[in-house]
């Protein structure tokens, strides 16, 4: 295949772009009173606007050539099929498997992987109802009251924000506190919260060899040992979620307290499978398999609709217009939902762990942007903060507004004020304040002309600003399930197209072997001093307070 940017549909996209760059959105709008039905959609309970994009009909007929043009309706069977499309790793890429009906059939390697999937599920299933009955007991005969989950990122960030997500279908008995950080503060302030004879360790590791888990873990062992709890107790108060069942065992976790993964899931893709398991202890195992029903429905949206109506493609061909064709860097994400608060955070790892790469599948370094910085936070909170760049800043920075219309905390006027905030702000980006506008809301405010005129310059906000707006009835189990699948879905897409490896993560191994080398400098007898001067110099300051 010729180089992407020598492609046609690249090529047609790059002349069509000046014709963009100096259309305003609020012109579009003024042509065109149907703007918002023609570039809206709805599937599985969701509602994309994607009308206040830089875009004509024009635009995204020429996205999805380019799409179509990197083959990429092929490239989704071959995932959906169960094809090894991790090829560093040699590894098929099938976290849509964990979300399967249990009579379909993905083949890897000769075997059905779906029936390994249910059987883990029925695992599952099982020690949930358990606990949540108050029928696992620790080593005293008391239920269990808290979860302590101990793993880091993707054995981290989706258990924890989809928990935060889903807190109105919370067990009442039950609490879950999530350990990452190998900063021994964070496994310390946990510990601090709960008693010994109540409280369940979830280990997480896909790998079972990440240093600040297993770091985590053992330091919760003999946290566990000094509060009264003996060997024997362990296997009481210690699960584990690995595909390495014999790293496992040989720590020490009892070998019927292990859930099994499997290396077609990757980390950041790894909620659906067992590593969900705090979500599913926490809402209920019905609750999580609604859950996977709403990312089965994304699969489904995603692998049937035609490119002009697929979310994700959508969503993905309008990130490569702003990231290949307008420079843009970063992509901002603004949940309006205090329960969606974390969803940036989980998205920023599933996103930039999977496209901040420069090799193409062939080896080649790329000639052309990739991933960009996934950043944002909670609406309206970010409006007091970092609006400001989003409105008048430099660069072009797209943004997705995520909104439930409903609010599972009914409350006066809360929701509609959030809303008002949440649509002010899209409105804003894209209309903008031109000098006339600003110098008009001046007058009579007893300024001189010159003055007024000066004001008024720094209240132009030139607008143009791109958004999608993503709104839902209400946050449910199957919304944030459809939710999360039409980001993975989009990060494919991006993937396809910059033809990268989306699902290796070379680039975080170098620095956790220099890691573990300085680890034993900072920590040895007499290191050897051969790293680089500012290296040497760091450690050396480390020990003089350590050694
Ligand atoms: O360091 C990156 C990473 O490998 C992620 O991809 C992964 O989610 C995380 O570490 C944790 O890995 P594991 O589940 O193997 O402990």
């Amino acid at each position: 295949m010729p180089k992407l940017t020598q492609l046609a549909s690249w090529q047609a996209l790059q002349a069509h772009q000046g014709q963009i760059a100096s259309t305003h959105m609020r012109d579009l709008f003024a042509a065109d009173a149907d703007r918002f039905h023609k570039m809206s959609l709805k599937s599985c309970d969701l509602l994309l606007d994607y009308s206040k994009n830089r875009a004509s009909e024009q635009t995204l007929e020429l996205l999805f050539n380019l799409a179509k043009e990197c083959n990429l309706s092929s490239k989704i069977n071959a995932m959906f099929s169960g094809e090894k499309i991790n090829t560093t790793e040699e590894r098929a890429v099938c976290h849509s498997a964990l979300r399967a009906n249990h009579d379909e059939q993905v083949q890897v390697d000769g075997s059905n992987i779906v029936s390994e999937v249910a059987a883990t599920q029925a695992q599952m299933q099982a020690f949930v109802d358990k606990v949540r009955c108050g029928n696992w007991l620790g080593y005293t005969g008391k239920a269990i009251t808290d979860i302590v989950a101990i793993g880091i990122g993707g054995s981290f960030l989706g258990p924890k924000i989809m928990s935060e997500a889903l807190r109105p279908y919370w067990h009442k008995g039950l609490t879950c506190h999530f350990v990452a950080n190998v900063d021994a503060t964070s496994i310390c302030e946990k510990l601090k919260k709960v008693d010994a004879e109540t409280t369940l360790f979830i280990m997480s590791s896909k790998s079972f060899g990440t240093q600040e888990t297993l770091s985590n873990t053992l330091s919760a062992k003999d946290w566990f040992l000094a509060q009264g709890g003996t060997q024997a107790d362990v296997a009481k108060h210690f699960v584990g979620v690995t595909t390495n069942i014999k790293a496992a065992t040989e720590f020490g976790i009892d070998e019927q307290n292990l859930f099994t993964m499997w290396d077609w899931v990757g980390g950041r893709y790894s909620l659906w499978s067992a590593i969900g398991l705090p979500i599913a202890l926490l809402i209920g195992f019905d609750n999580f398999k609604a859950l996977l029903a709403g990312a089965k429905a994304m699969d489904e949206h995603f692998q049937t609709a035609p490119l002009e109506q697929n979310m994700p493609a959508i969503m993905a061909m309008l990130g490569i217009w702003y990231t290949n064709f307008f420079g843009s860097q970063s992509h901002v994400l603004l949940s309006y939902d205090h329960y969606l608060r974390g969803f940036p955070a989980y998205v920023q790892q599933l996103d930039m762990e999977s496209n901040g790469k420069s090799t193409t599948l062939d080896g080649e370094q790329v000639d052309y942007s990739t991933g960009p910085v996934i950043w944002g936070g909670e609406g309206s909170n970010g409006q007091h903060a970092y609006h400001q760049l989003l409105h008048q800043g430099t660069g072009v920075i797209p943004a997705d507004f995520i909104m439930p219309l409903n609010s599972h905390n009914p409350l006066g006027e809360h929701h509609a004020q959030l809303a008002s905030n949440c649509f002010g702000q899209s409105q804003a980006l894209m209309q903008g304040r031109t000098f006339e506008e600003a110098l008009a809301e001046l007058e009579g405010k007893g300024l001189s002309q010159a003055k007024a005129e000066l004001i008024a310059k720094h209240k132009v906000m030139p607008g143009n600003k791109p958004s999608n707006t993503i709104l839902m009835d209400k946050l449910t189990p199957a919304t944030l399930g459809s939710l999360i699948a039409l980001y993975e879905h989009k990060t494919f897409v991006q993937g396809v197209i910059w033809d990268i490896n989306s699902f290796d993560q070379w680039g975080v191994e170098l620095g956790k072997s220099l890691g573990n080398e300085i680890l034993d400098r900072l920590v040895s007898e007499k290191p050897k001093a051969n790293l680089d001067s500012s290296s040497n110099a760091l450690v050396e300051l480390f020990r003089q307070k350590h050694i």
